[in-house]
């Protein structure tokens, strides 16, 4: 029987940078992934499909086996907990970092629970645990500059890039939890039955992402 592989890519910002590492990689779309309303694509190799889903959903499909391998950020990796999976390549894009945040020139804490929110509930327990302090995380989907603003947390956990969002609503970055890059990722199982298919194109992608630095 012929095998297929599926790859499931992130939309949004990290499939800008991956369509380019693909191409480099000789593995491109049948069709323009971007104008197109399609959530599966054929390539040119005729047992790889694309799939395109949002980035918190990659490793869901990749754990489950739905897609034999995915590209995903690692805050969302670390979030989910993908231990279903390898990581074989760094692919070096969608660069951040994870960090923890607060209104500038705040007192601190004392006396009460601190007040964390975010999107990243599992990043951000694992770390105020780690540091022992006793903390009530929020979860939140987007906007998380805004909960300090409105009284709804002391801190927040978030992506970092430029600090520009952070600036602009008065609050500064305090510590850092994890630095941030988009990252291939492969199932246990796929990765033991489809190794012959999968390896040639790990080796491309690792080498793409040499020849992008
Ligand atoms: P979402 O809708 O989940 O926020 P995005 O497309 O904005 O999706 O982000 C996808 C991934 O890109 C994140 O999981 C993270 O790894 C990375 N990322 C997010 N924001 C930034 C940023 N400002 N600069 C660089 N990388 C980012
Ligand atoms: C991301 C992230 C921060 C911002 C950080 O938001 O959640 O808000 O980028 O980047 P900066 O440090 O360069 O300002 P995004 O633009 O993806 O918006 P979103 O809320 O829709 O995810
Ligand atoms: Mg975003």
């Amino acid at each position: 029987m012929k095998q297929t592989l599926t790859l499931a890519l992130s939309k949004g910002r990290i499939l800008d940078d991956t369509l380019p590492l693909l191409a480099a990689a000789d593995i491109h779309p049948l069709e323009d992934i971007r104008s197109s309303r399609k959530l599966i694509f054929d390539t040119n190799h005729e047992h790889l499909k694309l799939i395109v889903i949002r980035a918190t959903d990659v490793p869901t499909y990749v754990e489950y086996g739905a897609a034999d391998m995915g590209i995903a950020g690692k805050d969302v990796l670390m979030e989910h907990g993908a231990q279903e999976m390898y990581e074989p390549v760094d692919l070096e894009i969608a660069k951040c970092r994870l960090m923890t945040a607060g209104v500038k020139g705040a007192a601190p804490v004392v006396g009460r629970r601190l007040k964390v929110a975010t999107k990243f509930v599992n990043v951000a327990k694992a770390y105020y645990a780690e540091q022992g302090i006793q903390a009530d995380v929020i979860k939140l989907y987007g906007a998380m500059e805004l909960a300090p603003l409105m009284g709804l947390a002391d801190k927040i956990v978030d992506i970092v890039d430029t600090g520009n969002t952070l600036r602009a609503n008065g609050l500064q970055p305090e510590e850092l939890i994890a630095d941030i890059s988009s990252r291939m990722v492969v199932g246990k199982a796929s990765m033991k039955m489809k190794y012959r298919l999968i390896e040639p194109i790990l080796e491309r992608l690792q080498a793409a992402v040499v020849a992008n630095r």
